[in-house]
């Protein structure tokens, strides 16, 4: 798992694995120390790796993949992870990395989508799973739910209300992700 910050969506990963969901997780990597995420990996035993940022793309990716590697990681679950990440993940993690956003894309990309959304006027909103490709927010997309923009949201009511529905569709793609049950064909992910 690769985490920036609070790590709600990693804890509701860590409730659901098992061998039931088929996935658990190797290791949480972050970009950043003392972050909410990396107490919630302490608490459930889970090894952490702390890669700071360095200003370099190339060698900080690198670092990245080389820590998942050591933990026998198989694929790269982002959640809230505030970098991007350069070729060399794609090449090790071929349709093997995931990522959730808080939009249903391609609307509302980048770094404050909830506030755009809201801005925007939007009436429906929603959460996007979807694996990581060159460009951001772009991959072939996994899974999607639509959540109504009520007329007196906040930027905090709706993401509370778009957490919720990550807190479920995200477990349930890393699980698909972890049986083999998705393919990617094109821009499609079919789902088996
Ligand atoms: C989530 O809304 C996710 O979609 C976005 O960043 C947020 C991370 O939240 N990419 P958390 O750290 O999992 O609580």
């Amino acid at each position: 798992m690769l985490v920036s910050g609070s790590g709600t969506n990693l804890q509701a990963l860590i409730d659901q694995a098992g061998d039931a969901a088929g996935y658990e997780i190797a290791v949480v990597i972050s970009d950043r120390s003392g972050v909410r995420a990396l107490t919630r990996a302490q608490a459930a035993d889970i090894p952490i790796s702390v890669v700071e940022w360095n200003a370099d793309r190339r060698s900080f990716t690198h670092a990245v993949c080389e820590s998942a590697a050591d933990a026998r990681a198989e694929a790269l679950v982002l959640a809230g992870f505030m970098r991007i990440l350069g070729p060399e993940a794609l090449l090790r993690f071929p349709h093997r990395i995931l990522n959730i956003h808080p939009s249903l894309l391609p609307a509302f990309p980048g770094n404050t989508p909830v506030a755009d959304t809201l801005d925007h006027g939007v009436r429906v909103t929603g959460v996007t799973v979807h694996f990581i490709d060159e460009r951001v927010d772009h991959g072939p997309i996994v899974s999607q739910e639509a959540v109504t923009v009520a007329h007196d949201d906040t930027e905090f009511t709706l993401h509370q209300r778009l957490h919720e529905v990550e807190h479920r569709l995200y477990p349930e793609a890393v699980s698909a992700l972890a049986q083999g049950r998705l393919t990617v064909v094109g821009r499609r992910v079919v789902w088996s």
